[in-house]
Protein backbone atom coordinates (compact mmCIF):
# COMPACT_ATOMS: atom_id res chain seq x y z
CA UNK A 1 0.00 0.00 0.00
CA UNK A 2 3.05 2.48 1.08
CA UNK A 3 4.55 2.01 -2.49
CA UNK A 4 1.44 3.67 -3.94
CA UNK A 5 2.59 7.59 -2.79
CA UNK A 6 5.08 8.61 -4.27
CA UNK A 7 6.79 10.44 -0.76
CA UNK A 8 6.75 8.90 2.76
CA UNK A 9 7.05 11.34 5.81
CA UNK A 10 7.06 11.00 9.55
CA UNK A 11 5.61 13.70 11.49
CA UNK A 12 6.69 13.36 15.30
CA UNK A 13 3.92 14.40 18.11
CA UNK A 14 1.15 15.33 15.81
CA UNK A 15 -1.76 14.90 17.17
CA UNK A 16 -0.88 17.99 20.16
CA UNK A 17 -1.82 21.32 19.04
CA UNK A 18 0.85 22.44 16.11
CA UNK A 19 1.70 18.90 15.12
CA UNK A 20 -2.01 18.55 14.14
CA UNK A 21 -2.20 21.56 12.23
CA UNK A 22 1.11 20.36 10.59
CA UNK A 23 -0.05 16.82 10.02
CA UNK A 24 -3.75 17.91 8.57
CA UNK A 25 -1.84 20.83 6.48
CA UNK A 26 0.47 17.55 4.68
CA UNK A 27 -1.63 14.95 4.57
CA UNK A 28 -4.50 17.34 2.82
CA UNK A 29 -2.28 19.37 0.63
CA UNK A 30 -0.04 16.58 -0.55
CA UNK A 31 -2.14 13.15 -1.22
CA UNK A 32 0.28 11.07 -3.10
CA UNK A 33 3.05 11.49 0.31
CA UNK A 34 2.33 9.06 2.82
CA UNK A 35 1.82 10.95 6.19
CA UNK A 36 2.77 8.69 9.45
CA UNK A 37 2.24 10.42 12.83
CA UNK A 38 3.64 9.17 15.76
CA UNK A 39 2.48 10.28 19.16
CA UNK A 40 2.86 9.24 22.36
CA UNK A 41 -0.50 10.31 23.22
CA UNK A 42 0.94 12.34 26.37
CA UNK A 43 -1.83 14.44 28.17
CA UNK A 44 -1.33 16.56 25.45
CA UNK A 45 -1.51 14.27 22.60
CA UNK A 46 -5.35 14.16 21.62
CA UNK A 47 -6.57 11.95 18.35
CA UNK A 48 -9.40 14.09 18.30
CA UNK A 49 -7.96 16.71 17.25
CA UNK A 50 -7.44 14.67 13.18
CA UNK A 51 -10.87 13.33 13.13
CA UNK A 52 -11.46 15.04 10.06
CA UNK A 53 -8.43 13.60 8.17
CA UNK A 54 -7.65 9.98 10.28
CA UNK A 55 -9.10 8.02 7.50
CA UNK A 56 -7.57 9.82 4.75
CA UNK A 57 -5.73 7.14 1.99
CA UNK A 58 -2.77 8.91 2.76
CA UNK A 59 -2.59 8.96 6.66
CA UNK A 60 -1.34 6.45 9.80
CA UNK A 61 -1.33 6.97 12.73
CA UNK A 62 1.00 4.91 15.41
CA UNK A 63 1.12 5.59 19.04
CA UNK A 64 4.43 5.06 20.05
CA UNK A 65 7.50 7.11 22.24
CA UNK A 66 10.27 9.24 20.26
CA UNK A 67 12.55 7.49 23.14
CA UNK A 68 11.74 3.49 21.33
CA UNK A 69 14.68 3.33 18.85
CA UNK A 70 13.47 -0.28 18.01
CA UNK A 71 9.96 0.79 17.19
CA UNK A 72 11.48 3.90 15.03
CA UNK A 73 14.08 1.33 13.19
CA UNK A 74 10.59 -0.37 12.72
CA UNK A 75 8.91 2.30 11.28
CA UNK A 76 12.06 3.54 9.14
CA UNK A 77 12.28 -0.18 7.58
CA UNK A 78 8.24 -0.19 7.02
CA UNK A 79 7.51 2.93 5.86
CA UNK A 80 11.72 4.17 3.92
CA UNK A 81 10.68 8.00 5.19
CA UNK A 82 12.23 10.68 3.16
CA UNK A 83 11.42 13.43 5.52
CA UNK A 84 10.78 13.78 9.15
CA UNK A 85 9.28 16.66 10.56
CA UNK A 86 10.19 16.53 14.17
CA UNK A 87 7.25 18.08 16.76
CA UNK A 88 7.05 15.90 19.37
CA UNK A 89 8.23 17.57 22.85
CA UNK A 90 7.18 17.94 26.48
CA UNK A 91 6.07 22.29 25.91
CA UNK A 92 4.75 23.84 28.78
CA UNK A 93 7.21 25.85 30.94
CA UNK A 94 5.47 25.81 34.34
CA UNK A 95 5.76 21.78 33.67
CA UNK A 96 8.87 21.31 33.60
CA UNK A 97 9.58 23.53 36.72
CA UNK A 98 7.73 21.27 38.26
CA UNK A 99 9.13 17.88 36.46
CA UNK A 100 12.37 18.98 34.74
CA UNK A 101 13.72 15.50 33.76
CA UNK A 102 10.52 14.64 31.86
CA UNK A 103 11.74 17.52 29.22
CA UNK A 104 15.96 15.72 29.25
CA UNK A 105 13.50 12.57 28.27
CA UNK A 106 11.69 13.21 25.97
CA UNK A 107 12.85 16.47 24.31
CA UNK A 108 16.69 15.73 24.04
CA UNK A 109 16.81 12.08 24.59
CA UNK A 110 14.07 11.71 22.36
CA UNK A 111 15.80 13.86 19.67
CA UNK A 112 18.91 12.53 19.89
CA UNK A 113 17.28 9.02 19.16
CA UNK A 114 14.97 10.37 16.46
CA UNK A 115 18.30 12.15 15.08
CA UNK A 116 20.83 8.23 15.04
CA UNK A 117 18.07 6.24 13.31
CA UNK A 118 17.11 8.59 10.55
CA UNK A 119 21.10 8.54 10.10
CA UNK A 120 21.53 5.28 10.21
CA UNK A 121 18.64 4.49 8.06
CA UNK A 122 19.68 7.51 5.06
CA UNK A 123 23.35 6.47 5.27
CA UNK A 124 25.18 6.98 2.42
CA UNK A 125 22.02 8.45 0.94
CA UNK A 126 21.10 11.91 2.04
CA UNK A 127 20.46 13.09 -0.97
CA UNK A 128 16.65 14.02 -1.10
CA UNK A 129 16.26 13.96 2.67
CA UNK A 130 15.53 15.77 5.21
CA UNK A 131 14.93 16.25 9.06
CA UNK A 132 13.49 19.32 9.71
CA UNK A 133 13.00 20.08 13.91
CA UNK A 134 10.45 22.45 14.81
CA UNK A 135 11.86 24.74 18.13
CA UNK A 136 10.84 27.56 19.91
CA UNK A 137 12.29 31.33 20.29
CA UNK A 138 12.86 30.50 24.02
CA UNK A 139 16.64 29.39 22.94
CA UNK A 140 17.38 32.40 22.95
CA UNK A 141 16.66 33.77 26.60
CA UNK A 142 15.29 36.98 27.30
CA UNK A 143 15.08 40.16 25.59
CA UNK A 144 15.10 43.57 27.79
CA UNK A 145 12.56 46.39 26.58
CA UNK A 146 14.16 46.64 23.17
CA UNK A 147 15.93 44.49 20.46
CA UNK A 148 14.43 41.15 18.48
CA UNK A 149 16.66 37.53 18.18
CA UNK A 150 17.64 36.64 14.77
CA UNK A 151 19.37 33.40 13.41
CA UNK A 152 22.59 35.10 14.62
CA UNK A 153 21.74 35.41 18.53
CA UNK A 154 23.37 33.11 21.20
CA UNK A 155 21.91 30.73 23.45
CA UNK A 156 20.87 31.72 26.52
CA UNK A 157 18.04 29.28 27.58
CA UNK A 158 16.21 30.12 31.57
CA UNK A 159 13.68 27.40 31.95
CA UNK A 160 14.04 23.30 31.76
CA UNK A 161 11.84 23.70 28.60
CA UNK A 162 13.88 25.89 27.00
CA UNK A 163 17.48 24.78 28.00
CA UNK A 164 15.74 20.75 26.87
CA UNK A 165 15.12 22.45 23.45
CA UNK A 166 18.69 24.61 22.98
CA UNK A 167 20.09 21.17 23.65
CA UNK A 168 17.89 19.28 20.89
CA UNK A 169 18.56 22.25 18.72
CA UNK A 170 22.63 21.37 19.23
CA UNK A 171 22.01 18.13 18.78
CA UNK A 172 20.35 18.25 15.03
CA UNK A 173 23.06 20.99 14.19
CA UNK A 174 25.66 18.28 15.37
CA UNK A 175 24.53 15.42 13.60
CA UNK A 176 24.54 18.51 10.70
CA UNK A 177 28.49 19.08 11.08
CA UNK A 178 29.58 15.49 12.16
CA UNK A 179 27.86 13.06 9.94
CA UNK A 180 26.41 15.16 6.82
CA UNK A 181 23.02 14.69 7.75
CA UNK A 182 20.52 17.00 6.28
CA UNK A 183 18.70 19.26 8.69
CA UNK A 184 16.69 22.60 9.23
CA UNK A 185 16.11 24.01 12.53
CA UNK A 186 13.16 26.60 12.60
CA UNK A 187 12.51 28.83 16.21
CA UNK A 188 9.11 30.14 16.28
CA UNK A 189 7.29 32.53 18.39
CA UNK A 190 4.41 31.70 20.63
CA UNK A 191 1.22 30.27 18.93
CA UNK A 192 -2.44 30.22 19.75
CA UNK A 193 -5.39 28.74 17.72
CA UNK A 194 -7.62 26.19 17.48
CA UNK A 195 -6.42 22.69 19.64
CA UNK A 196 -4.43 24.61 22.03
CA UNK A 197 -4.30 22.85 25.37
CA UNK A 198 -5.90 24.74 28.22
CA UNK A 199 -3.13 24.95 30.21
CA UNK A 200 -1.20 27.63 28.10
CA UNK A 201 -2.02 31.55 28.57
CA UNK A 202 -5.04 32.13 25.93
CA UNK A 203 -6.90 28.59 26.09
CA UNK A 204 -6.76 28.70 29.59
CA UNK A 205 -8.21 32.01 30.15
CA UNK A 206 -10.62 31.47 27.40
CA UNK A 207 -11.48 28.42 29.61
CA UNK A 208 -12.43 30.23 32.59
CA UNK A 209 -13.93 33.24 30.75
CA UNK A 210 -16.36 30.59 29.95
CA UNK A 211 -16.80 29.80 33.31
CA UNK A 212 -16.65 32.66 34.97
CA UNK A 213 -13.82 31.78 36.64
CA UNK A 214 -9.77 33.83 37.78
CA UNK A 215 -7.33 34.20 34.95
CA UNK A 216 -4.30 33.56 36.61
CA UNK A 217 -2.11 36.50 35.39
CA UNK A 218 1.62 35.79 36.41
CA UNK A 219 3.38 38.89 38.50
CA UNK A 220 2.05 42.27 37.19
CA UNK A 221 1.37 40.93 33.59
CA UNK A 222 4.25 42.67 32.07
CA UNK A 223 5.57 40.44 30.53
CA UNK A 224 5.89 40.05 26.67
CA UNK A 225 5.11 37.51 23.95
CA UNK A 226 5.29 37.92 20.21
CA UNK A 227 2.09 35.58 19.10
CA UNK A 228 1.66 33.96 15.87
CA UNK A 229 -1.75 32.24 13.96
CA UNK A 230 -0.95 28.44 14.14
CA UNK A 231 -1.70 28.17 10.59
CA UNK A 232 0.57 30.84 9.78
CA UNK A 233 3.51 28.70 11.74
CA UNK A 234 2.41 25.47 9.74
CA UNK A 235 2.30 27.75 6.43
CA UNK A 236 6.16 28.49 6.73
CA UNK A 237 7.16 24.65 7.95
CA UNK A 238 5.59 23.85 4.65
CA UNK A 239 7.52 26.50 2.82
CA UNK A 240 10.70 25.47 5.12
CA UNK A 241 10.83 22.20 4.37
CA UNK A 242 10.45 22.80 0.43
CA UNK A 243 12.71 25.26 -0.01
CA UNK A 244 14.91 26.10 3.17
CA UNK A 245 17.99 25.30 2.81
CA UNK A 246 19.69 21.98 4.61
CA UNK A 247 21.94 23.04 7.62
CA UNK A 248 19.99 26.72 8.06
CA UNK A 249 18.24 28.04 10.70
CA UNK A 250 15.09 30.08 10.53
CA UNK A 251 13.03 32.73 12.82
CA UNK A 252 9.24 32.24 12.31
CA UNK A 253 7.40 35.16 13.77
CA UNK A 254 5.10 37.62 12.38
CA UNK A 255 5.97 41.29 14.83
CA UNK A 256 2.96 40.67 17.17
CA UNK A 257 4.05 41.77 20.58
CA UNK A 258 1.89 42.27 23.54
CA UNK A 259 1.87 42.43 27.08
CA UNK A 260 0.27 39.52 28.99
CA UNK A 261 -2.06 42.10 30.61
CA UNK A 262 -2.89 43.72 27.33
CA UNK A 263 -3.73 40.52 25.34
CA UNK A 264 -6.02 39.58 28.35
CA UNK A 265 -7.83 42.73 28.24
CA UNK A 266 -8.17 41.76 24.58
CA UNK A 267 -9.76 38.65 24.92
CA UNK A 268 -11.82 39.64 27.80
CA UNK A 269 -13.61 42.44 25.42
CA UNK A 270 -14.22 40.21 22.49
CA UNK A 271 -15.46 37.62 24.72
CA UNK A 272 -18.07 39.43 26.54
CA UNK A 273 -19.08 40.93 22.84
CA UNK A 274 -18.99 37.37 21.08
CA UNK A 275 -21.00 35.59 24.80
CA UNK A 276 -23.58 38.81 24.98
CA UNK A 277 -22.12 39.81 28.47
CA UNK A 278 -21.87 43.58 29.51
CA UNK A 279 -18.27 45.24 28.12
CA UNK A 280 -16.14 44.90 31.66
CA UNK A 281 -18.16 41.64 33.03
CA UNK A 282 -14.80 39.47 32.13
CA UNK A 283 -12.13 42.02 33.04
CA UNK A 284 -13.35 42.02 36.64
CA UNK A 285 -11.94 38.23 36.54
CA UNK A 286 -8.34 39.03 36.02
CA UNK A 287 -6.22 38.05 39.01
CA UNK A 288 -2.68 38.94 39.88
CA UNK A 289 -0.77 35.80 41.15
CA UNK A 290 2.80 34.56 41.82
CA UNK A 291 4.80 35.14 39.14
CA UNK A 292 6.28 32.03 37.52
CA UNK A 293 9.94 31.55 38.76
CA UNK A 294 12.45 32.54 36.17
CA UNK A 295 9.82 34.42 34.10
CA UNK A 296 11.78 35.86 31.16
CA UNK A 297 10.30 39.61 30.52
CA UNK A 298 10.00 39.60 26.97
CA UNK A 299 10.32 37.40 23.51
CA UNK A 300 10.56 39.32 20.09
CA UNK A 301 11.53 37.31 16.42
CA UNK A 302 12.86 39.04 13.70
CA UNK A 303 11.64 37.07 10.49
CA UNK A 304 13.45 39.03 7.93
CA UNK A 305 15.74 35.92 6.67
CA UNK A 306 12.48 34.12 6.13
CA UNK A 307 10.44 36.66 4.61
CA UNK A 308 13.60 38.03 1.99
CA UNK A 309 14.82 34.58 1.29
CA UNK A 310 11.64 32.56 1.01
CA UNK A 311 8.86 35.51 0.83
CA UNK A 312 7.15 34.18 4.10
CA UNK A 313 4.39 36.84 5.70
CA UNK A 314 1.71 35.77 8.21
CA UNK A 315 -1.52 35.70 6.40
CA UNK A 316 -3.94 36.73 9.42
CA UNK A 317 -4.28 39.85 11.30
CA UNK A 318 -4.32 39.27 14.61
CA UNK A 319 -7.72 40.41 15.86
CA UNK A 320 -8.85 37.89 13.30
CA UNK A 321 -6.89 35.18 14.49
CA UNK A 322 -8.19 35.89 18.12
CA UNK A 323 -11.70 36.26 16.74
CA UNK A 324 -11.74 32.61 15.09
CA UNK A 325 -10.14 31.18 17.95
CA UNK A 326 -12.25 32.10 20.36
CA UNK A 327 -15.28 31.10 18.00
CA UNK A 328 -13.57 27.52 18.03
CA UNK A 329 -13.53 27.63 21.12
CA UNK A 330 -17.49 28.50 21.85
CA UNK A 331 -18.07 26.22 18.91
CA UNK A 332 -16.22 23.02 20.15
CA UNK A 333 -17.51 22.80 23.98
CA UNK A 334 -17.29 19.00 23.94
CA UNK A 335 -13.43 19.08 22.99
CA UNK A 336 -12.94 21.35 26.18
CA UNK A 337 -15.02 19.28 27.96
CA UNK A 338 -13.00 16.32 27.16
CA UNK A 339 -8.93 17.79 27.53
CA UNK A 340 -10.32 19.94 31.01
CA UNK A 341 -11.91 16.49 32.67
CA UNK A 342 -9.28 14.26 34.62
CA UNK A 343 -6.23 15.25 34.91
CA UNK A 344 -6.38 18.39 33.77
CA UNK A 345 -8.62 19.36 37.02
CA UNK A 346 -5.18 17.93 39.32
CA UNK A 347 -3.07 19.74 37.27
CA UNK A 348 -4.97 22.96 37.54
CA UNK A 349 -5.68 22.38 41.35
CA UNK A 350 -2.01 22.02 41.69
CA UNK A 351 -0.73 24.85 39.79
CA UNK A 352 -3.67 27.26 40.78
CA UNK A 353 -5.19 26.14 43.93
CA UNK A 354 -8.79 25.43 42.86
P1 LIG B 1 2.00 20.02 22.51
O1 LIG B 1 2.42 19.84 23.93
O2 LIG B 1 0.63 20.55 22.20
O3 LIG B 1 2.14 18.65 21.72
C1 LIG B 1 3.24 17.80 21.87
C2 LIG B 1 2.87 16.45 21.24
O4 LIG B 1 4.00 15.58 21.38
C3 LIG B 1 1.70 15.74 21.94
O5 LIG B 1 0.82 15.21 20.97
C4 LIG B 1 2.37 14.63 22.73
O6 LIG B 1 1.54 13.49 22.92
C5 LIG B 1 3.57 14.31 21.86
N1 LIG B 1 4.68 13.73 22.62
C6 LIG B 1 5.20 14.16 23.80
N2 LIG B 1 6.20 13.35 24.19
C7 LIG B 1 6.32 12.40 23.23
C8 LIG B 1 7.18 11.29 23.05
N3 LIG B 1 8.12 10.99 23.97
N4 LIG B 1 7.05 10.53 21.95
C9 LIG B 1 6.10 10.82 21.02
N5 LIG B 1 5.24 11.84 21.14
C10 LIG B 1 5.35 12.63 22.23
O7 LIG B 1 3.12 20.95 21.87
P2 LIG B 1 2.99 22.09 20.75
O8 LIG B 1 2.64 23.36 21.41
O9 LIG B 1 2.17 21.60 19.62
O10 LIG B 1 4.51 22.18 20.29
C11 LIG B 1 5.01 21.34 19.26
C12 LIG B 1 6.47 21.68 19.01
O11 LIG B 1 6.58 23.05 18.63
C13 LIG B 1 7.35 21.50 20.26
O12 LIG B 1 8.57 20.96 19.86
C14 LIG B 1 7.52 22.92 20.79
O13 LIG B 1 8.75 23.04 21.46
C15 LIG B 1 7.49 23.72 19.51
N6 LIG B 1 7.01 25.12 19.62
C16 LIG B 1 5.84 25.39 20.25
C17 LIG B 1 5.38 26.72 20.31
C18 LIG B 1 4.06 27.07 20.96
O14 LIG B 1 3.74 28.27 21.09
N7 LIG B 1 3.23 26.11 21.36
C19 LIG B 1 6.13 27.75 19.74
C20 LIG B 1 7.33 27.42 19.09
C21 LIG B 1 7.74 26.09 19.03
P1 LIG C 1 2.53 30.28 28.08
O1 LIG C 1 1.27 30.26 27.28
O2 LIG C 1 2.74 29.25 29.13
O3 LIG C 1 3.73 30.28 27.04
P2 LIG C 1 5.33 30.56 27.30
O4 LIG C 1 5.62 30.50 28.74
O5 LIG C 1 5.94 29.41 26.57
O6 LIG C 1 5.61 31.89 26.69
O7 LIG C 1 2.63 31.70 28.78
C1 LIG C 1 2.56 32.90 28.01
C2 LIG C 1 2.79 34.05 28.97
O8 LIG C 1 1.67 34.12 29.89
C3 LIG C 1 4.03 33.90 29.84
O9 LIG C 1 4.60 35.18 30.05
C4 LIG C 1 3.50 33.36 31.16
C5 LIG C 1 2.11 33.97 31.24
N1 LIG C 1 1.07 33.18 31.94
C6 LIG C 1 0.29 33.77 32.92
O10 LIG C 1 0.43 34.98 33.23
N2 LIG C 1 -0.66 33.02 33.54
C7 LIG C 1 -0.87 31.70 33.23
O11 LIG C 1 -1.75 31.05 33.86
C8 LIG C 1 -0.07 31.10 32.22
C9 LIG C 1 -0.25 29.66 31.85
C10 LIG C 1 0.90 31.88 31.58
Amino acid sequence: MESTHHKSILITGGAGFIGSHLTRLFVIKYPDTRIVNLDKLTYAGNLENLKDIEKKDNYTFIKGDICDGDLLNKLFEQYAFDGVLHCAAESHVDRSITDPLAFVKTNVLGTATLLNVAKEYWKGHFEGKLFYHISTDEVYGTLGETGFFTEETPYDPRSPYSASKASSDHFVRAYYHTYGLPVIVSNCSNNYGPYHFPEKLIPLCINNIIHNKPLPIYGKGENVRDWLFVEDHVRAIDLIFHKGKAGETYNIGGHNEWKNIDIIRELCRQMDNKLGRAAGTSEKLITFVKDRAGHDLRYAIDPTKLSEELGWKPALQFEEGLARTIDWYLENGEWLNHVTSGNYQKYYEGMYGS
